[in-house]
């Protein structure tokens, strides 16, 4: 894979432009992202506002792979838990760009994520994926453990019910 940098988002519009056309394309191409197709780049925009600025906070840190100039994929580790979980971490919103996919860049991006929740202090990573069209086999092959299943969980994003899968990973 060349020429693809990992690093932390911060809260500009070029930025913000770039992860709204992501997560439509996403949504578009079936990813289970919490969203319906079809998503307006203004819906879009307005999710990536929020998180961003959670982010600025220091309650999450959304990581973008970059091709060059070109935002091509994009993952979120939430740091925000209860008092009673501070060791631990959750991943969310993983996206590629159709025209990288297969290419490494999830895998370069979930990995960045677990050496920043490494030294944030974090020892437990939790995440969920659609039974049907998610990144279990890319997780499973990147050592997180499947703790079960549940059904008809959420809608896909062009209609139908599908389950959803948890993992965990202990890290470190
Ligand atoms: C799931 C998703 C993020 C994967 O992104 P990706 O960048 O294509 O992921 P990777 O390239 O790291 O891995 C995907 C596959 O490519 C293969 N791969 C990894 N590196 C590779 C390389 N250098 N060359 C060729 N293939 C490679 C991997 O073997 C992997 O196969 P697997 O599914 O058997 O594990 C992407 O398909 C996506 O955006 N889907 C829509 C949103 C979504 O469903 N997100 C998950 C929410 S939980």
């Amino acid at each position: 894979m060349a020429a693809i940098t990992i690093g932390p988002l911060g809260p500009d519009p070029r930025t913000r432009s770039m992860l709204a056309s992501l997560l439509v394309e996403a949504v578009a191409s079936g990813g289970s992202v919490s969203f319906m197709h079809p998503l307006s780049k203004a819906q879009a925009a307005t999710f990536w506002d929020g998180s961003l600025a959670a982010a600025a906070r220091g309650e999450r840190i959304v990581f973008g792979a970059w091709d060059g100039e070109h935002l091509v994929g994009t993952v979120t580790l939430l740091l925000d838990l209860p008092p009673n979980q501070p060791h631990r971490a959750e991943i969310a919103k993983m996206m590629t760009r159709n025209s990288h996919r297969g290419r490494g860049v999830a895998t370069a991006l979930l990995r960045a994520a677990e050496a920043a929740a490494i030294e944030h202090g974090r020892r437990l990573l939790v995440l969920d994926t659609a039974t049907e069209g998610g990144a279990a086999q890319l997780y499973e092959r990147l050592g997180y453990t499947r703790a079960g299943e549940m059904p008809d969980f959420a809608l896909k994003p062009h209609g139908g019910l599908t389950g959803t899968l948890i993992y965990w990973k202990r890290l470190g």
